[in-house]
């Protein structure tokens, strides 16, 4: 039999693990407009609820104790029929609680899906495909995957689509949580407040690596916002002995059936686009740290890194395998 006090521990554990430390997924830091006006709602319906329920299991233990049975007590307690003030009160009361939690609430899903209008405003395109994220900006001609840049401070909107199943972008620091639903736009509208790297993760149950289908959100200062545009904008490297090895290969290997490289003649949609992959700190849609040695394993294998992995494994030698990961290393 587990004693009382044993019972008690993994909840003192749960509390205690919320205490101190890094939590990049945690919702209650918030880093954004969105996200801080999401966590005052949050404040308001806690505390309100949690006053309803001090309120009702006072009542309930305070009747249990005042009211039990004492002794051999035989009489019955008096019947009473309806009471309508108490009725009334407890009809009322949570009418107006409730409105003061809905209110607040609707308006906020309100304002996250107006279209942004600000100066220096970014509109995002995000697709989410089964199991990474594209990202284009339609307005400024940049096109990636799995890892989104936007400036402080600005005004950025994101269109959420999907032309496949539901999935549901989730950047819970930033930009809160909204479903990619195919056949329709889903909008979300937040102002960075902190400069840095934000984890976003897919959550919606999509397919076989639903789990492994992350993203990264980099907030820059406007200026190297802008920088970075720059170096996404310009065309992949392609002087260099290493990136026409490479390219060959890449193309030898079939690869250009599903990815682009601007500068060449890759240029499908199927699998994201490859121009600067290079600059992205990680690679498989988040799960792997951008190295040439996880590219490696990453192209080796694709569905063994990645079950489900709609890149299949091409039975490439480790000569091929080596000349491509060298040359996406160096499309920075
Ligand atoms: Cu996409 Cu889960």
């Amino acid at each position: 039999m587990p004693t009382r006090a044993s019972l008690l521990l993994p909840i003192v554990m749960v509390v205690l693990a919320a205490c101190g430390g890094d939590h990049p997924m945690s919702t209650l830091d918030a880093h954004s407009d969105l996200t801080r006006e999401i966590n005052h709602i949050y404040g308001r319906i806690f505390w309100w609820t949690g006053l309803l329920f001090l309120l009702v299991q006072g009542g309930l233990i305070y009747t249990v104790l005042r009211f039990r049975a004492k002794g051999n007590e035989t009489t019955n307690p008096e019947q009473v029929h309806g009471n309508l003030k108490l009725e009334l009160t407890w009809t009322i009361l949570p009418i107006f609680i409730l409105l003061h939690i809905a209110i607040p609430t609707v308006s906020v899903i309100f304002k996250s899906q107006a279209p942004a209008t600000e100066e220096g405003k970014v509109t995002i395109n995000a697709l989410g495909e089964q199991w990474w994220f594209a990202f284009e900006y339609p307005e400024l001609g940049v096109v990636t995957a799995n890892e989104m840049h936007v400036p402080l401070g600005k005004e950025v909107e994101i269109r959420l689509q999907s032309d496949n199943v539901i999935h549901s972008f989730w950047v819970p620091q930033l930009a809160a949580k909204r479903d990619m639903v195919p056949g329709r736009v889903n909008q979300i509208k937040f102002k960075a407040e902190k400069l840095g790297e934000f984890y976003g993760q897919c959550a919606e149950y999509c397919g076989d690596s639903h789990a492994l289908m992350k993203l990264r959100v980099v907030v820059d200062t406007p200026e190297d916002f802008a920088k970075w545009v720059e170096a996404q904008k310009a065309p992949a490297e392609s002087e260099s002995a290493t990136a026409q090895a490479g390219f060959q290969a890449f193309q030898g290997a079939g690869c250009v059936a599903c990815h682009a490289i601007n500068g060449t003649t890759a240029a499908a949609v199927i699998g994201p686009d490859l121009t600067h992959v290079g600059s992205r700190t990680t690679i498989a849609s988040g799960i792997l740290e951008n190295t040439e040695e996880n590219l490696k394993t990453w192209i080796k294998d694709p569905p063994g890194v990645k079950p489900g992995s709609k890149m299949p494994n091409l039975n490439l030698s480790d000569e091929q395998v080596a000349s491509i990961a060298a040359y996406l290393q160096t499309l920075k």
